[in-house]
């Protein structure tokens, strides 16, 4: 890599310094006789695709320890990788040579928490499945809901501006987050963890840290606006015989349920198929699955049961008695076990394909009509290239599921192994595919280390000049998250 050129690697008077900084606990350095595994965690990425070779992990408590470390690694031109929970799908997360990483998992005290404003400050390190437990107590939900909700930490999700199930509803991270605390790359703390929703005083720099994948400084704390928990939750699983289907019924969905729809999510048959094989979540009986193309998960969230309820059944009937009806079946979730267990089925797609294969993801924005469009043609074009099929560095399955009320396709490609034929195979292709809908080619997770050298096909030339004139001016060593999202 062409940076690595320019950045210093660590050395044990680095880690020595270190070691002053923090405790020796926090300091994990094979400099320092750490067997080399001990650091596999840090240095490999949650799909397995990505590998760095960091010598030294740093586990920093405070800002200040934060703001201590950057500035000496600024000095030396050590390159920095922030770690959240490490489960990006982009390898935004792990070193490409030997950077260090400071992980942030020491810093997970919730700061305050607000019940009447509902605003949550917390450090940068809590996960948030901590988050959303801890405001539960006070009726609050956390604004954004994912899969890797256990391990991913709020600042990871700030800084890949995660978007996931309650975007819908709540929208984008750019909205809900009030504040940030940063380290900027010379090592100065940056203070901009308000808590007030109006504050019109200029450039409102905390939004180049939302989306920014950790390379304009350290997120140390975070403001976030929580909404109430809704008093009545309840979600249907509907299975529909034709992809065309999913546009009317999207409509159709929204102008019956309007206020209390708070999801509505795709997933194709061979999707769901998968899920079922790898156990997770309610799997639908025979009958019902039975000429379903595809299925939608839709949500609702609201203040009456009752009345909830009876939308959501309403819905339901009138969809099932039409003369051509959009749907073949409906089931709709009669405990909170069960409301769980189909949420479980859409949000394991993910391990699922974990466990099947190695995937090639895929995380893009089109126009909703071209969803299935955009998933037949990266298999035909496999299989015109030979490599769909059994058997060793072949592509398994082709699927396609993901977020329609966002406009949001994850396209995944399952291979018993990665390959260069395969990769020459989907890139540029689903990126061309992308870019000739005026599509983005990472619509929530992000850019990376995967897709650098394809930013031009959702950014043009004057935006990523001023992209790259916006990271010179913060970091012009350029020692954080070197090589990822501008290459
Ligand atoms: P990491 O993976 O550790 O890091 C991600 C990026 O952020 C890296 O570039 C890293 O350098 C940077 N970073 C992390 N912490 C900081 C910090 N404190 N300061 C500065 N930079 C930092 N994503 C979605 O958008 N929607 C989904 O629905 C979704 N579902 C998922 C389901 C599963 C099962 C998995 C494994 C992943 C899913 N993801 C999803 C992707 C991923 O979970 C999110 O991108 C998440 O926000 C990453 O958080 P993290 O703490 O794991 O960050
Ligand atoms: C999802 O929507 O399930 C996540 O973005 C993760 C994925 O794309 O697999
Ligand atoms: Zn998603």
């Amino acid at each position: 890599m062409l940076f690595k050129r320019f950045l210093s690697s660590v050395t044990r008077t680095d880690v020595q310094h270190f070691t002053k900084i923090l405790s020796p606990p926090s300091v994990l350095s094979t400099l320092q006789n750490a067997p080399s595994a001990e650091l596999d965690i840090y240095n490999n990425d949650w799909m397995g695709k990505y590998k760095g070779s960091s010598t030294t992990v740093l586990k920093p408590k405070t800002t200040q320890q934060v703001s201590e470390i950057v500035k000496w690694c600024n000095e030396r031109r050590i390159g920095i990788v922030p770690q959240g929970g490490n489960t990006g799908l982009v390898g935004g997360s792990v070193p490409v040579n030997d950077e260090v990483v400071i992980s942030l998992q020491n810093m997970n005290s919730v700061r305050s928490f607000d019940p009447v404003s509902g605003i949550l400050v917390a450090d940068a390190g809590c996960v948030l499945q901590a988050l959303t437990d801890h405001i539960a107590s006070h009726d609050h939900i956390m604004p954004l809901d994912l899969g890797a909700k256990g391990s991913c930490q709020i600042g990871g999700n700030v800084s890949t501006n995660a978007g996931g199930l309650r975007l819908l509803r709540y929208g984008s991270l750019h909205g809900s987050v009030l504040g940030i605390e940063a380290v900027l790359p010379d090592g100065t703390i940056l203070d901009q963890l308000s808590t007030l929703r109006k504050d019109n005083t200029g450039y409102d720099l905390k939004q180049l840290f939302i989306g920014a994948e950790g390379t304009l400084g350290i997120v140390t704390a975070v403001s976030i606006l929580t909404p109430p928990a809704p008093e009545a939750s309840n979600n249907v699983i509907l299975a529909l015989p034709h992809f065309n289907n999913v546009l009317p019924l999207y409509m159709e969905v929204k102008r019956q349920l309007s206020e209390i729809l708070s999801a509505f999510e795709y997933m194709d048959r061979t999707a769901y198929d998968l899920a079922v094989k790898h156990g997770q979540g309610r799997a639908l009986a025979d009958d019902e699955i039975e000429g379903a193309e595809c299925f939608v998960l839709v949500e609702t969230s609201g203040g009456k049961r009752e009345h909830d309820e009876e939308k959501l059944e309403t819905l339901l009937s009138t969809l099932l008695s039409a003369s051509n009806p959009l749907i073949t079946t409906g089931v709709m979730a009669q405990s909170p076990a069960q409301f769980s267990s189909m949420w479980a089925l859409r949000e394991g797609i993910t391990e699922a394909v974990s466990k099947e294969g190695k995937a090639y993801k895929y995380d893009i924005s089109i126009p909703l009509s071209k969803f299935k469009e955009c998933v037949d043609a990266t298999r035909e074009q496999l299989r015109s290239k030979g490599l769909l099929g059994d058997g060793d560095g072949m592509v398994k399955a082709v699927i396609g599921y993901g977020h329609v009320g966002d406009g949001n396709l994850h396209l995944n490609v399952i291979a018993t192994r990665y390959t260069q034929e395969i990769q020459d195979a989907l890139e540029p292709f689903v990126y061309e595919f992308t870019a000739s809908h005026r599509g983005s080619i990472s619509a929530e997770h992000g850019i990376g280390l995967m897709k650098t050298h394809a930013l031009q096909y959702s950014k043009s030339d004057v935006s990523i000049t001023w992209m790259k004139k916006i990271k010179a001016l913060f970091d012009p060593n350029g020692i954080m998250n070197p090589g990822k999202v501008l290459e």
